[in-house]
């Protein structure tokens, strides 16, 4: 840093850990404002501490808008590959560079939507609750020499359609795990509805699998009527609000399985509920949840015994979150002085 020249601030809302923070403590020319708790800020304190900064390595439940992109503010690195809580809007505006974390996060995104797609098609909540209520031994395990033989029985998993809402990275990811059950029809619901692109995307994906019979783009309605197990993984944001609502349950197989690890927003959690509780489809498995992090027990799908709930660890390997961490400290590293980041969004 040459004398007398200013040094960059930046605000970092989750501490990035030992092998992580190294890279932005080495820039003498950064003045870094840590949040000094464990987990992340939230939005009040780095409102507190953005004033001034050149840029900041937010998370996901630090809501970046107008009023927190501040003057000086060149780059947000966001740890996530989602950006729904950023308002690209206001950073467009004012030529601030937004960094996200895709792909590092792919693989373990992916085998999260396969165990919840299992574990939601195989009744383990109820499974594992009995076990917590100590009525295993009359209820299971004694179940073979009983009448109550079917008390713990669920369908085959495997075989039929998936569906998926959102066909990027992780979705074919995930297809790339579910194939291997048996699945033999591939149907999902993109933004774009480029015949071209589909077609080649079709058929790249076909080449990878050749079992499938079918990769089709098709409507929300024939998605919702022809999936054995639908994985929500498209982004977040006012398009994709709400996008499963009672209309799109009722529509389903009865039998089918849900599963979001995408964005709570997409899923109207009270409907889910109903839908669950009144048997418009078996089960469901979700990672993430409308109005998360305040999911308390008593949220109507916590409830719900067919409804696995997690909360929002799709991405927490170690591999990951260090992959995540790492590409969030160099995109803001790179973002502050105009080099090109290892991974920006285009606004
Ligand atoms: C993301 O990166 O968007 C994930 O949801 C965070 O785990």
């Amino acid at each position: 840093m040459a004398d007398g020249q200013r040094k960059m601030k930046v605000v970092v809302t989750l501490n990035l850990g030992p092998k992580v923070m190294p890279l932005l403590y080495d820039h003498p020319d950064l003045d870094i404002v840590l949040w000094p708790h464990a987990g992340s800020s939230g939005k009040q304190w780095l409102l507190d501490n953005i004033p001034g900064a050149d840029g900041c390595i937010v998370m996901l439940f630090e809501k970046v808008d107008e009023e927190a992109a501040g003057p000086n503010l060149k780059v947000v690195s966001t740890m996530t590959v989602g950006y729904d809580h950023v308002d690209v809007k206001a950073l467009t505006k004012r030529r601030i560079k937004l960094g996200n974390t895709p792909d590092v996060l792919t693989e373990a995104v992916a085998d999260a939507s396969v165990m919840l797609a299992l574990m939601a098609g195989r009744n383990t909540k109820e499974g594992t609750d009995i076990v917590q209520q100590g009525k295993a031994r009359t209820l299971c395990w004694s179940c073979l020499r009983r009448p109550n033989l079917q008390r713990v029985c669920s369908g085959q998993v495997g075989h039929g359609t998936l569906g998926f809402i959102g066909f990027g990275r992780i979705a074919q990811a995930t297809l790339a795990r579910m194939v291997g059950f048996g699945y033999t029809r591939c149907l999902y619901v993109a933004r774009s509805k480029d015949p071209a692109r589909a077609a080649d995307l079709q058929q790249t994906v076909k080449g990878r699998h050749p079992s499938l019979t079918t990769v089709q783009q098709v409507e929300l309605d024939q998605l919702a009527r022809e999936s054995d197990v639908l994985h929500v993984l498209a982004p977040g944001g006012p398009e994709t609000y709400h996008i499963i609502n009672e209309e799109f349950l009722k529509q389903m197989k009865r039998t089918a399985i849900l599963v979001n690890t995408g964005r709570g927003t997409l899923v109207d959690s009270d409907a889910l509920a109903k839908a669950l509780r009144e048997g418009w489809l078996w089960g469901a498995g979700v990672d993430v949840v409308e109005g998360e992090p305040g999911i308390t027990a008593d949220h109507p799908l916590v409830k719900e015994p067919r409804c696995v709930v997690i909360p929002h660890i799709g991405s927490a390997t170690w591999e990951s979150r260090i992959g995540m961490a790492t590409v969030a400290a160099e995109n803001l590293l790179a973002g502050l002085v105009g080099k090109p980041m290892t991974s920006e969004v285009q606004l």
